[in-house]
């Protein structure tokens, strides 16, 4: 039997087509590339997530000379917000970047790693998380929950 995994999201034009909240998050996303350390990347990543107790919090990615020891900007913020505000859900994260010549036009997604720990993070606090992707120009994309970035995943439930 041949069965499909429809995967929906919504695209718009750019920034001015959101609401304000999620305008100044996504705006949030993109200073905050500024506070990304990526200097054998080149590649800046800035996060910006509101929680459903309404603060904000924002990852960077931080990397080091031992490359593998370097982390993305979406798991610096859920480690962050795991530990400032424990069990406390992300309502929307915007996700932003680029790389040394300062320009992006167009959304780039979460690596796969990330795809993994923010579905665990959604699936441990029982709260759908939107996700914003969009580069410091153009094209925004929204997703409504994690799980939609990651088919076929491996969870806890897997290993009972
Ligand atoms: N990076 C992120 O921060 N998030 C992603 O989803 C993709 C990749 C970082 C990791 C590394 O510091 C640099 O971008 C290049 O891969």
């Amino acid at each position: 039997m041949n069965k499909t995994i429809e995967v929906r999201y919504t695209e718009y034009n750019d920034i001015s087509e959101l609401t304000s909240a999620d305008a100044a998050l996504l705006e949030k996303a993109r200073a905050t590339t500024a506070n990304a350390y990526a200097p054998y990347s080149g590649f800046l990543v800035g996060a910006a997530a509101s929680l459903f107790n309404g603060e904000i919090v924002t990852g960077t990615n931080q990397e080091n000379a031992s490359f593998p020891a370097g982390i993305c900007a979406e798991r610096v913020l859920l480690s962050a917000a795991s530990s400032i505000f424990p069990n406390e859900g992300i309502h929307t994260m915007a996700i932003s970047y680029h790389n040394t010549k300062g320009h992006s036009d167009k959304p780039v997604s979460p690596c796969g790693i990330c795809r993994q720990s923010l579905l665990e993070f959604e699936g441990r606090t029982g709260k759908p998380m939107r996700i914003l992707l969009s580069g410091m120009s153009g094209k925004v994309l929204e997703i409504n929950s994690a799980k939609a970035l990651l088919p076929f995943s491996f969870t806890a439930e897997d290993m009972k």
